[in-house]
């Protein structure tokens, strides 16, 4: 087939894992007969810096004509000043607000080999094998009036947590969609004893069960949710929840799969066009230093074939050969726990390592 991948690298070790990621693309496109054209843009800080904004128009006109994005990560200190509006982080916000991906998917999958890096009991994090599936275009992210007023009291500070109905319904209708994939079970995370939005949000979610008599469901309060990921992640299949509370999740659970470094996301709207992203951020400290974790991305990719491209089988053979690398021992620094066989490597040798066992 024939596609067209936006390429957004971003600032710090973005740029680094997603040189592996387009690599990763190319060689299947080579071993499997596809062509898949490449073209990148800024975003981010380095958007900033050469065109003043995070989001250049060209960039964003960029995306909307591709089939897919793969993005690396944004931000860094030295953008870390000014207000929201002006930081690099904003680009990556509005660019999902912009292409209406309104629906995050974080799958939390530890692989065999890596039992023994979550720094958790091997008992609690072993078949950790879960979803988080996080609202990305509403709640506290975008919600008016939002900003900072002085009066002779003091700064006064707000945000506003703003949800419809339709929002809701659609993330957790796909909640329960794609529990029915999978081991059916949804957990619908909220607030619903603090929060007016939770109260609605858990509503839609009892009315909405009634179309899944097959799917299991169970409410779950934020706080008590953190909790038992940590303790008994087991119990998760597919878990459902607001934009922010999706985003602290997200990265609690990273550490279930041995390393935020591991972590793969797919944001999808209503179309087949969707952006795909490692978890985690810049990484300032390690960046240029062949440190970086490039499986986060390089599974990124495998997301981007499987959703976007409907490439199943190119999509199950990068999980494979990232599964049979981890199985070799290879470990970057994030991975390491000096155990017997492991293979510390850098992010060249990772990814060179993935590259030669894709079929
Ligand atoms: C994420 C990140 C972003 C978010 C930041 C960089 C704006 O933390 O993708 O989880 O908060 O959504
Ligand atoms: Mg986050």
């Amino acid at each position: 087939m024939k596609a067209q991948i936006a390429v957004l690298p971003g600032d710090g070790i973005g740029v680094e894992v997603v040189a592996w990621g387009e690599r990763v693309l190319q060689h299947v496109a080579t071993a499997r007969g596809h062509t898949f054209t490449t073209a990148s843009g800024n975003i981010g800080g380095n958007a900033i810096d050469s065109s003043g904004t995070p989001l250049p128009d060209t960039t964003l006109a960029l995306c909307k004509q591709a089939d897919a994005i793969l993005l690396g990560a944004v931000g860094g200190p030295k953008w870390d000043v000014g207000p929201p509006e002006a930081r690099p982080e904003f680009g990556l916000l509005r660019l999902r607000k912009e292409l209406r991906l309104y629906a995050n998917l974080r799958p939390v999958k530890l692989f065999a080999a890596l039992v023994d890096s979550s720094p958790l009991k091997r008992e609690i994090v072993e078949g950790t094998d879960l979803l988080v599936l996080r609202e990305l275009t509403g709640g506290l992210y975008f919600g008016r009036p939002r900003g900072r007023s002085t009066n002779k009291q003091g700064i006064r500070v707000k945000d506003t947590l703003t949800y419809t109905s339709g929002e809701m319904e659609r993330i957790i209708r796909l909640g329960f969609d794609l529990a029915r994939q999978r081991r059916k079970q949804l957990a619908s995370v909220d607030k619903a004893n603090v929060l007016a939005s939770s109260g609605l949000w858990r509503e839609i979610a009892e009315q909405v069960a009634q179309d899944y008599p097959d799917v299991t469901v169970e409410h779950i309060l934020v706080d008590a949710c953190a909790m038992h990921l940590i303790n008994d992640p087991g119990r998760f299949d597919v878990m459902v929840t607001e934009n922010m509370f999706g985003d602290i999740l997200s990265d609690e659970a990273s550490v279930l799969a041995g390393s935020l470094g591991m972590l793969p996301s797919a944001s999808l709207g209503r179309g087949r066009r969707g952006l795909y992203e490692p978890v985690h951020g810049t990484a300032p400290d390690i960046v240029g230093q062949d440190k970086a974790n490039p499986l986060g991305a390089i599974l990124s990719v495998s997301m981007l074939l499987r959703h976007s491209l409907g490439l199943e089988a190119e999509a199950a053979a990068v999980e494979d050969a990232v599964a049979g690398t981890l199985a070799a021992g290879y470990r970057t620094p994030d991975l390491t726990r000096g155990g017997p066989g492991e293979r510390a490597v850098g992010t060249q040798e990772m990814g060179e390592a993935v590259l030669e066992r894709i079929g």
